[in-house]
């Protein structure tokens, strides 16, 4: 094993899109922002020097920081933001993971042009459980505003509107050609024919969960959330915010007349506006040598599902399952702890009844989990808990189960209250949790991917309407369920997750579209120490930066 060194200078870059030029916010003077490269077990040092006028704090999203929590990013949570002139050196080992991952800004929205690949390489002497690809390409998916994302998200805050929608989505930084103004900006992946690529997928966009497919060519999945899945093939795959996937894409033999569009748009079910553009990269067979043709060449585009497609979701995400073998067993919890029932949506006002109605600055939307529209507090929440001055910045009273009793009926207005809180789960070290997102679909039906931090969690069961705590567990997956750090609470429905508490800390939850997690929709959990040494937090590095 070793350590991988790594600087982020924060600079502002000047950056043309769809004909419109605008500063933003890089890491490096590079956007999308640069790769991250490790293998597991090695050890990730990442220096960052913030030289413009914004805060910033970065997040390794899903490498599981064992009992390394000061490193884990999230703004106001694990650490104060990263001041203008000041530099945090994030230092942390890559245990157990292998595969696809992504870092971006933890701090209101600069996760809009703050972003990257994170890849872990398996072990110098193990190989991929499947055949080696010929090529690996990351493929990161993204949302670009002409506006400054910050303005965006400070607009909707104060206005209590949904935010302004994006002016597109983007492959590896780059819109494609069908926005206007924008087909030089395409991100082209040239092949040779009969080889096997390795495509990393990542969705980073702000704000939607996204299909993807490439004409004429079917997709195997071999990998999510950095953990081996059983393979299988699809020709459209469903990625939601901050999750990751890694494809296997079998090329054909020689295509000389003819490219292939791979596109993304989203899946949306939802209430107000929305970008239902769509982005497109190109697919193109190299030349053999000596073969030329200068035919017209043919342009083949896929079809993606429909935009509400809920159907083909909850289809798609049930094939899902563990490679569970002897070599990467799915270790699942199968006695429970501690049990949590959580609605997450999206909060109403006005509040009918006379109801609490809180949420960010007061505003028409806001969203919590059990009710709670969570506050960040003005210091870091494991700073407060590590030297014991919790009084006046959080409360570890977070309910077990939803304030105002829940009941899906498919029509709303149903349990709308919502108030404001700076609350967190206290868990003893090694609890085996079950935990039930309800999705409340207060305004509507919605789909809400769900990011723990600091854990994998497996998805044993989901379902449409209410879970039923009397009958749904008989069917849980306790074998092969999936192994995940973000998930999407179906539209109408509700997951059911089991995770071990093994990793102590302060560790945030939110749903990863980042006008949700800005509304309230996130919340803390607090997982004490072992009584052994090494199950212990150690302190805070010396260059932690204090609010
Ligand atoms: Cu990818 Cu808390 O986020």
């Amino acid at each position: 094993c070793m350590t991988r060194h790594y600087k982020f200078n924060i600079v502002s870059l000047n950056v043309t899109r769809l004909c419109h030029t605008k500063s933003i916010i890089s890491v490096n003077g590079r956007f999308p922002g640069p790769r991250l490269i490790a293998r597991e077990g090695d050890r990730v040092v990442v220096k960052v020097v913030n030289h413009v006028a914004n805060n910033v704090s970065f997040h390794w999203h899903g490498v599981r920081q064992l009992r390394s929590g000061w490193f884990d990013g999230p703004a106001y949570i694990t650490q104060c933001p990263i001041q203008t002139g000041q530099t945090y050196t994030y230092n942390f080992t890559i245990t157990g993971q292998r595969g696809t991952l992504l870092w971006h800004a933890h701090i209101s929205w600069l996760r809009a042009t703050l972003y990257g690949p994170l890849i872990i390489l398996p072990k110098r002497n193990e190989s991929y459980p499947f055949k080696k690809p010929y090529k690996e390409v990351p493929i990161l998916f993204g949302e670009w505003w002409n506006a400054d994302p910050e303005a965006v998200i400070a607009q909707a805050l104060q206005t209590g509107a949904g935010p302004n929608v994006s002016d597109a989505y983007t492959i590896n930084g780059l819109p494609g050609p069908l926005y206007n103004c924008s087909s030089k900006d395409t991100f082209k992946l040239n092949v040779k024919p009969g080889k096997t690529y390795m495509l990393r997928l990542i969705n980073a966009a702000m704000n939607d969960e996204l299909f993807f497919s490439i004409a004429n060519h079917t997709l195997t999945i071999v990998e999510a959330d950095a953990v081996y899945i059983k393979p299988f093939k699809t020709d459209v795959v469903l990625i939601t915010p901050g999750q990751t996937t890694n494809v296997l894409l079998q090329t054909k033999p020689y295509y000389p007349n003819a490219y292939f569009l791979m596109t993304a748009r989203p899946y949306f079910t939802g209430l107000g506006t929305f970008d239902n553009s769509t982005v497109a990269g190109i697919l193109k067979y190299e030349h053999p040598p000596n073969q030329y043709s200068n035919t017209k060449k043919k342009l083949f585009k896929p079809t993606l599902p429909p935009v509400n497609a809920t159907a083909f979701v909850a289809n798609f995400t049930k094939k899902f399952r563990s490679l569970g073998n002897a070599k990467f067993p799915a270790k699942v919890p199968q006695k429970v702890d501690k049990r949590f029932l959580f609605t997450v949506g999206l909060g109403s006002n006005p509040c009918p009844n006379n109801t609490t109605c809180q949420g960010p600055n007061g505003s028409k939307f806001s969203a919590a989990v059990n009710n709670i529209s969570f506050a960040l507090p003005t210091t870091a929440l494991l700073q407060s808990y590590f030297f014991g001055k919790a009084s006046g910045v959080y409360t570890t009273d977070f309910p077990t189960n939803p304030l105002n009793p829940f009941n899906y009926t498919g029509t709303p207005p149903n349990n709308t209250m919502v108030s404001n809180g700076t609350r967190a789960v206290m868990l003893p070290f090694n609890a085996s949790v079950e935990l039930v997102l309800q999705g409340t679909s207060i305004l509507g039906a919605e789909s809400h991917p769900l990011h723990l931090h600091g854990y994998n969690f497996f998805i044993v069961g989901q379902g449409f309407g209410n879970y039923d705590s009397t009958n749904d567990p008989a069917n849980f997956n306790l074998v092969d369920p999936v192994e995940r750090n973000t998930a999407g609470v179906p539209s109408g429905g509700w997951l059911a997750l089991r995770f071990l508490a093994d990793n102590p800390g302060v560790w945030f939850m939110h749903c990863h579209f980042d006008v949700h997690t800005s509304w309230g929709l996130r919340m803390a959990w607090i997982v004490l120490d072992g009584s052994q040494p090494n199950q212990k937090l150690p302190p805070p590095p010396s260059d932690l930066p204090q609010c």
